[in-house]
């Protein structure tokens, strides 16, 4: 008998064909997501669940699943599932690392470029048809080559920023609980240094680490004062990593140059007076949105979700300890 499970958005084709294939599937019919009864109403008869960053599912959540064994979830960052509570009750949750890592990278790249180089607003500036001819002090900006690139957190996606700053022939510093090895600084150029000498130095602090009790408001006034007036914060990992209000403060203060930002504290919300800041660049949480990761990554979580539920230790659980019984393999 097919395993019945809950999908609270559609996903790219080849998951949802993988999905049918194995599973009995209700799927969320509307765009948009899932309220708490409708959650809680789906989840009554079903096995899985193959959830988004935008679903809080929590221990009540949990619990309307009487049946629940899989929570698999369509995003690396896994901040919006009460792992603990799932794991109380014996139910595996799954990511899909890897597989966006570079996409994730190249996005950051871009708003760490278009922040720098004033792009968005020079768009706005020709579509306006505002541009008269070429001027000594038309939209400058700041330089990207040879400056200081400041990571805070060097996980997959640090590393990869790090990467791509050797062809800008940046230094690195970077800052994470976990030290690299040797050969991996070596190989990366990158200076291991204080969290606090990583924000004074840097032309560009981008931030990389995942959303947990610790790092909520890592960057906040104090951390923006420690900031250069000439640097720019980039931030693709979670909104509530940044106080949100004091960014807004340092940038109408120009306490620093500028921010490029993927994700925000309350999305969709903005906090108040940030859209209107001309020297912040403001994307939809689209970092890992280019059609073949969206695609991997729907295929991961698909894949993980079949796997437990056919009673498999998940390729990517982040509970595995879920598994010490007999009943998985
Ligand atoms: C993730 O996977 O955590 C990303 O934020 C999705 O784009």
């Amino acid at each position: 008998m097919k395993k019945k499970v809950l999908v609270t958005r559609k996903l790219p084709d080849d998951a949802m064909k993988l999905l049918y294939e194995t599973c009995e599937v209700e799927l969320n019919p509307y765009d948009r997501v899932m309220t708490e009864d409708e959650l809680i109403q789906g989840l009554s008869d079903k096995q899985g669940l193959l959830c988004l960053l935008t679903d809080t599912i929590n221990s009540t959540i949990m619990d309307a699943g009487k049946d629940l064994k899989v929570i698999s979830n369509y995003a690396v960052g896994f901040n919006n599932i009460d792992v603990k509570a799932a794991t109380e009750r014996r139910i595996l949750v799954t990511n899909t690392p890897g597989v966006l890592t570079e996409t994730t990278a190249d996005l950051a790249w871009a708003l760490l470029m278009a922040t720098a180089r004033r792009i968005v607003e020079a768009d706005g500036f020709m579509r306006r048809g505002d541009y008269k001819g070429w001027g000594p002090m038309l939209f400058l900006g700041g330089d990207v080559f040879g400056k200081t690139l400041g990571l805070i957190g060097m996980g997959r996606i640090g590393c990869a920023m790090a990467r791509r700053a050797l062809g800008f022939n940046m230094r690195v510093l970077y800052y994470d609980v976990n030290r690299l090895s040797l050969d991996e600084e070596k190989a990366l150029s990158a200076e291991y240094a204080d969290f606090d000498v990583v924000l004074r130095e840097s032309d560009f602090v981008s931030l990389h680490v995942p959303l947990v009790p610790s790092t909520r408001h890592l960057i906040g006034a104090r951390e923006l004062s420690l900031m250069k007036a000439t640097s720019y914060l980039i931030n693709t990992s979670r909104g509530p990593v940044v106080d949100e209000k004091a960014l807004v403060e340092a940038l109408r203060s120009r306490r620093i140059a500028g921010a490029g930002l993927d994700v925000y504290e309350n999305e969709p919300e903005m906090a108040p007076g940030l859209a209107k800041l001309e020297n912040a660049v403001l994307l939809p949480h689209i970092a890992s949105a280019s059609v073949d990761t969206r695609t991997k990554m729907g295929a991961m979580a698909a894949r993980n979700l079949i796997a437990g539920l056919a009673g498999k230790l998940p390729p990517n659980c982040v509970n595995p300890e879920v598994c010490g019984k007999p009943e998985y393999s």
